[in-house]
């Protein structure tokens, strides 16, 4: 039996992005011993990679907003398939939220009479993404690093969770290892948060980073927890897609935000052409319109123009992009035009500096002088743990979900900048609730010597293997499944066949083989990072199979049409005697006040 390490905490949080952090924070404050464990380095979480800005109604720049407003735009963003209670909770707090990161130091750009300025994102009816330039993410995390760690936090760093486990029905503790040296560390704990973000590795042109193996939506499914709406998976409009080694890197929608023109190969501006007949009447009807509203943004006049139709939202915006190149009108990458070199270089610089750099340093294009080329990235799971809005405890008893693996909030499509102010919001409500339910449990959980061994054994037949398979292979072909048969446009047959592919490829799992020991060996880390995705991946597809119609970031080609009875149910994904299952559930019913808002 390998040696480990034990550590005791009343709660730990798996995860130090913006949701864990903040969960963390929480905890802590309310008295009780709290553990942060991070896969990679504390403040290198892809929380960074957020940049455009974080929705809040403070409406510093369009008084008109309220949470009412930003309660229907988020519902409608998602197609109404939302738990309402979520998106009401987030509308209403989101503000105290931002206002609170303000008071620990978050320094955001400021309006002429010193408020915190907000700018335009797709499907937000106002200005409202409060922002930090293009470094939103970057400026929330050193935030709340820095009042975590002044708070006395234990954060345990480069550090995997491969397993939950459990006392009965009660959540008990969990076992990992840190990346550097490969040496077992059991953590204790009586409440435990998942704050792990999402899936996106498993597609290879991805925005998301390296720790984004969708660990934490694998970890409470194997517990007994639900996974709703998988099927939802966000294909951000405009990743980089040149040159190859960065296809995929975020392109901020704040571009689009501060006026960025979408083109087509043929210089048609050829989003006027995709907005839906529903939402139509919201965006500006000719490019003169357009332009109205953008030379009014500049100043922050106000206008009764209407918005281009380049701030649609993404899903639409995607689904737009994806068939211009498809049909022919790409840029010579494979992506098409986003243009924002008409503007002043210098607000450009100011405005979207990281963009600046970015392309700069990475493609040698200068933005300032020439449209940038982009095309849609993997980028968001809006499918998650199923979890009690208020509380964010799942069905199994002490085991909480914020942000990214958490499921419910953003519905069937998320708004953008509603991800910063759902990690912070949902972040203090785990920690609360989650310190809460350690309070109350008077005796820790008790965890089975056999399971934490029998863990270990799981964890090392890679690395006791006389041969196999290169993890590093089966990986690629995952991505080739998912980008193949589970894109942006779906249909039965390919659904299918990916679903086969995908058992095929779980049952490899077994024969994999790495070479060298444990000390920081990445090709070790990646068959745990793969059996996760697999498992994300599948529960993603078998949802998608289910939804036989097309909603928000789920288009089918065989049921292009929205059907309004799955428009009242949401899909589950659940573990029953080792095989995974899938069923719909009903969505919860809008009280009428909420109801009466739209
Ligand atoms: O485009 C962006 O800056 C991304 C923001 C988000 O996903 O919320």
């Amino acid at each position: 039996m390998e040696n480990y390490q034990t550590i005791e905490h009343d709660v730990i949080v798996i995860g130090a992005g913006g949701a864990g952090l903040r969960a963390a924070i929480e905890a802590s404050a309310q008295g009780v011993s709290t553990g942060l464990v991070c896969k990679s380095l504390l403040g290198k979480a892809h929380t960074v990679m957020a940049e455009g800005g974080i929705a809040a109604a403070l409406a510093n720049v369009d008084s008109e907003d309220g949470w009412q407003t930003h309660f229907c735009d988020t519902m409608k963003g998602g197609k109404m398939l939302n738990n309402f209670r979520m998106a009401e909770l987030h509308a209403k707090e989101a503000p105290i939220r931002v206002k609170e990161l303000e008071k620990w130091g978050a320094v955001f750009d400021r309006t002429q009479d010193g408020k915190i300025l907000q700018r335009a994102f797709g499907g937000h009816k106002y200005k409202r993404l409060c922002h930090v330039g293009d470094r939103t993410g970057l400026e929330l995390i050193r935030t709340l690093q820095d009042k975590g760690v002044h708070q006395g936090i234990n954060v345990y760093m480069e550090c995997t969770i491969t397993k939950l486990f459990k006392d009965g029905d009660t959540i008990s503790g969990a076992l990992g290892y840190y990346r550097n040296t490969g040496e077992y560390v059991l953590f204790k704990a009586k409440a435990i948060v998942l704050a792990t973000g999402g899936v996106g590795k498993s597609f290879s042109v991805t925005s998301n980073s390296w720790e984004y193996t969708g660990d934490g939506h694998a970890l409470a499914y194997e517990a007994g927890a639900d996974l709703i709406d998988m099927e939802f998976l966000q294909f951000h409009p405009t990743g980089m897609v040149w040159p190859p080694g960065v296809r995929g890197l975020l392109v901020t929608e704040g571009v689009r935000g501060e006026g960025g023109i979408l083109r087509n190969s043929k210089n048609e501006r050829f989003m006027f052409k995709y907005l839906p007949e529903t939402t139509k009447n919201d965006f500006a009807a000719t490019e003169e319109e357009a332009k109205e509203w953008v030379e009014a943004t500049l100043t922050l006049a106000k206008t009764q123009a209407r918005r281009p139709p380049e701030l649609s939202t993404r899903d639409n915006v995607a689904r737009a992009i994806y068939t211009e190149v498809k049909e022919g009108r790409g840029s010579p990458h494979g992506g098409v035009f986003l243009d924002i070199s008409y503007q002043d270089k210098d607000r450009i610089k100011k405005k979207l500096p990281s963009m600046y750099h970015q392309f700069k340093e990475l493609a040698d294009v200068d933005i300032t002088a020439v449209p940038m080329e982009v095309g849609p990235t993997a980028h968001y799971i809006m499918g998650g743990v199923r979890v009690d809005a208020d509380t964010a405890q799942s069905r199994v008893k002490g085991l909480f979900a914020c942000g990214e693996v958490s499921g419910g909030m953003h519905g069937a499509n998320r708004l953008g900048g509603n991800s910063l102010s759902d990690l912070i919001v949902f972040g203090a409500r785990a920690g609360l609730h989650a310190a809460n339910y350690a309070k109350e449990l008077k005796a820790k959980p008790a965890i089975n010597n056999k399971d934490i061994e029998n863990e270990i054994t799981d964890l090392e037949k890679p690395l006791k293997a006389e041969s196999g398979i290169n993890p590093y292979d089966l990986h690629k072909e995952l991505n080739q499944i998912m980008g193949t048969y589970v894109g942006i446009f779906r249909e039965s047959s390919d659904l299918s066949t990916g679903l086969s592919k995908l058992i095929e490829l779980q049952s490899k799992l077994t024969n994999l083989k790495v070479t060298n020991n444990k000390v920081y060996n990445p090709g070790w880390h990646m068959c745990r990072d793969l059996k996760n995705m697999i498992t994300c991946s599948m529960a993603i597809t078998k949802s998608a199979i289910e939804r036989k119609e097309s909603r928000g970031a789920h288009s089918r080609l065989d049921f292009t049409q929205t059907d309004d009875n799955l428009g009242k149910v949401n899909s589950s994904i659940y573990e029953e005697n080792g095989e995974m299952k899938f069923k719909h559930t009903p969505t919860l019913k809008m009280p009428d006040e909420l109801a009466k808002l739209f």
